[in-house]
């Protein structure tokens, strides 16, 4: 009886152990890691990630990047609907923010300038007399650590960069991890996680950009666009926060019911003109699972996005201009893409009133992003 008990119990063990490996093995197999180019020195590499339903996704660890989202379409045709470069060399010269994380400080901040406790710090300028996505050394150009961990149920890569102290003008050492997860339902989950030695402020974001014709198709203005918020945030002529949440009802900013990004996007309306149409961060209701969705009626390609963070930017591509050439040598052009960057508001750090984006040492910052894409 005894032995029985012992041999069963040995059985489960072995079980236990072997479909650990096979997962660990099988996660491997679905990571597929090139080599990519070679930057500041770093070992650049391109992931590509395979979900059982056969869809790839690929990363890579310059700026810690999404590079090509392949999603059929209603027909089964597959598509990569994220702009992207042919080769690293042409990435570099691209432009710089495609598909990469945005850190410290994703957004604006005015005139680069924001204080903690009584000190004021001063941050690279970039962007007219403001400074944008964490100054032009910011995470997007960086070069980041990249592991394929071992046990996970699905494709995993986390990447992770340490932000020195003053980089940029932002006080802190501060260590970052973006672990990006597809799943076999064709998810893109990303978890971040961010810790401090110094008291400092942080706005973390993904800055991909979406065409759900494929990415280099025309534009996006057909695109069906529902975001769940019924306020946004204010901005003056440098897309800077005047302060003002103003309530979207009865705007061309309502997008509580589906409209497309181009019908109203020509309207005689000040936030349009001002952001030279929607660049504007949307202030979630935070009531529902799903913030955000996009939907293409030609291809049926459909995107929710699900975020804990208080807004998102939704940038439909206003400066783009055709001088970035992405995959098989067709241009980018103008509003040709858009983004929903998951995060804080713009220029936090100098309104007390708005969430606060400071980051404290002793703290966790982690934060999910999820853009989850499908066919209706
Ligand atoms: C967006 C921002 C735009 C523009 C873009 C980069 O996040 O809202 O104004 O700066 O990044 O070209």
């Amino acid at each position: 009886m005894k032995k029985i008990f012992l041999l069963s119990i040995a059985l489960i063990v072995s079980n236990i152990i072997l479909t650990s490996c096979n997962q660990s093995s099988k996660n491997k197999e679905m990571v597929k890691k090139e080599n990519y180019g070679v930057h500041k020195g770093k070992e650049v590499y391109l992931f590509t990630l395979t979900n059982k339903s056969g869809n790839v996704l690929k990363l890579t660890n310059f700026g810690a990047r999404i590079t090509w989202i392949e999603i059929p379409d209603r027909a089964g045709k597959k598509e990569n609907i994220t702009f992207g470069f042919d080769t690293f060399d042409k990435m570099i010269n691209g432009d710089v923010y495609f598909g990469s994380i945005v850190g410290r400080y994703a957004n604006r901040i005015a005139n680069g300038k924001f204080s903690l406790d009584g000190k004021e710090y001063s941050l690279a300028i970039n962007n007219g007399k403001n400074s944008l996505h964490g100054g032009p050394g910011g995470w997007h150009s960086q070069v980041w650590n990249a592991e394929v961990p071992a046990k996970t149920t699905a494709p995993t890569v986390k990447f992770t960069y340490q932000s020195p102290d003053m980089e940029e003008g932002y006080p802190g050492n501060m260590n970052v991890e973006a672990t990006y997860t597809w799943t076999d339902n064709n998810e893109i989950v990303i978890d971040y996680k961010c810790t401090t030695d110094k008291k400092t402020v942080l706005n973390i974001t993904n800055h991909a950009y979406f065409n759900l014709h494929g990415a280099g198709n025309g534009d996006i203005l057909d695109h069906q666009l529902v975001i769940k918020a019924d306020k946004f945030v204010a901005v003056d002529s440098g897309l800077i926060p005047t302060g003002e949440f103003r309530p979207v009802a009865g705007t061309p900013f309502d997008f509580t019911t589906p409209h497309t990004v181009g019908e109203r996007i020509n309207a005689d309306y000040d936030q349009l003109i001002l952001g030279n149409g929607y660049d504007h961060t949307y202030i979630f209701n935070n009531k529902e699972e799903v913030d955000a969705t996009v939907y293409e009626p030609v291809s049926g390609r459909f995107i929710e996005v699900l975020s804990d963070q208080p807004g998102v930017q939704f940038y439909c591509g206003n400066f783009l201009n055709g001088k970035s050439i992405g995959y098989g040598g067709k241009p980018y052009i103008k509003r040709s893409g858009l983004c929903l960057e998951t995060g804080h508001y713009p220029d936090s750090p100098n309104h007390p009133d708005f969430p606060t984006t400071v980051l404290n040492p002793g703290e966790t910052f982690t934060s999910q992003t999820i853009y989850r894409f499908s066919v209706k």
